[in-house]
């Protein structure tokens, strides 16, 4: 059993960069292959010894629920065939994960979504996870490898990876100085910065371990980047008292927000995950 017991995934986005197919359907349902975006997060939290998923969803969005629920005509229809087998993963993960939802009626930006997530968290360190960023690892999934360094150092962690220069505009970017290899103590956060001032190259990923201090920080950060409020800022809150780590993970990053980025995560998929059985 992991210290981190819940994982909140934002999901309330509208996914414009997908229309017209998330018209009616959650970006987080796209599938590489034949599984949704949130379910190969799902299965990373799992990975990480976490079984409580808080799922933070808006308007148009009950697929999700219904995707982490039995569906008995289905159930029904293909009991005793060998179709039985393409239910097994889905099976084990309704029975051995708690889901709940709650729904961001405004969309003000990642770090308001996170905090409309409280009453599904309440006081304990948790995980956030951002599925359109799809990762693949040889060993442990990316979130049990920032949950081992929570362990050790009990403070809030993000992921990064080095990015092009000229997309920092993109990304949180952090600066700091490297504790250990590929971990920094982070001095400098900034939410999109263009390229002639970010302070670094490194980039934040989507995973994340919050300590729930986050939340009243998060009450009192006003609007960022884009007039949303950004993690990113209230992280640099807690940053300034030396309580944030960016951890360089092992493992390969899609941006899967891109039509680009989700192509290449099909393609590698198709290859090298989806077991043609
Ligand atoms: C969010 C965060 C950003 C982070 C990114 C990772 O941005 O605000 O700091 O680098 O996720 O995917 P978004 O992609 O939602 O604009």
């Amino acid at each position: 059993m992991s210290v981190i017991k819940k994982c909140l995934f934002p999901a309330a986005g509208y996914g414009t960069r997908f229309l017209p197919v998330t018209k009616s359907m959650p970006k987080e349902m796209l599938p590489l292959v034949n599984k949704p975006l949130i379910e190969y997060g799902v299965d990373e939290a799992m990975d990480a010894g976490i079984h409580g998923m808080a799922i933070i969803t808006g308007r148009g969005k009950r697929a999700l629920e219904d995707h982490f629920d039995i569906s008995y005509e289905l159930e029904h229809q293909i009991a005793g065939t060998k179709k039985e087998g393409a239910l097994a993963d889905i099976r084990r993960i309704i029975r051995e994960c708690t889901f709940s939802y709650t729904r961001q009626v405004e969309m003000k930006g990642l770090g308001h979504a996170i905090l409309t997530g409280e009453t599904l968290i309440g006081d304990d360190p948790f995980a956030v996870l951002l599925a359109d960023d799809y990762c693949v690892t040889e060993g442990p999934g990316v979130l049990a490898q920032m949950v081992a360094l929570y362990e050790k150092y009990q403070c809030s962690i993000v992921a990064i990876e080095e990015v092009p220069r000229d997309e920092t505009n993109k990304y949180g970017v952090i600066d700091g100085v490297e504790e250990a290899p590929g971990l920094y103590r982070v001095s400098q956060m900034v939410e999109k910065p263009d390229p002639e001032v970010a302070p670094s190259n490194l980039a934040i990923i989507g995973r994340y371990i919050l300590t729930p201090d986050i939340f009243d920080i998060l009450r009192e950060t006003p609007p960022g980047r884009n007039d949303e409020i950004q993690i990113t800022d209230a992280l640099m809150t807690q940053a300034k008292m030396g309580r944030v780590l960016a951890y360089k993970f092992k493992g390969r990053r899609f941006d899967c927000g891109s039509i680009e980025g989700f192509m290449e995560a099909s393609n590698y998929n198709f290859a090298h995950v989806y077991r043609k059985d």
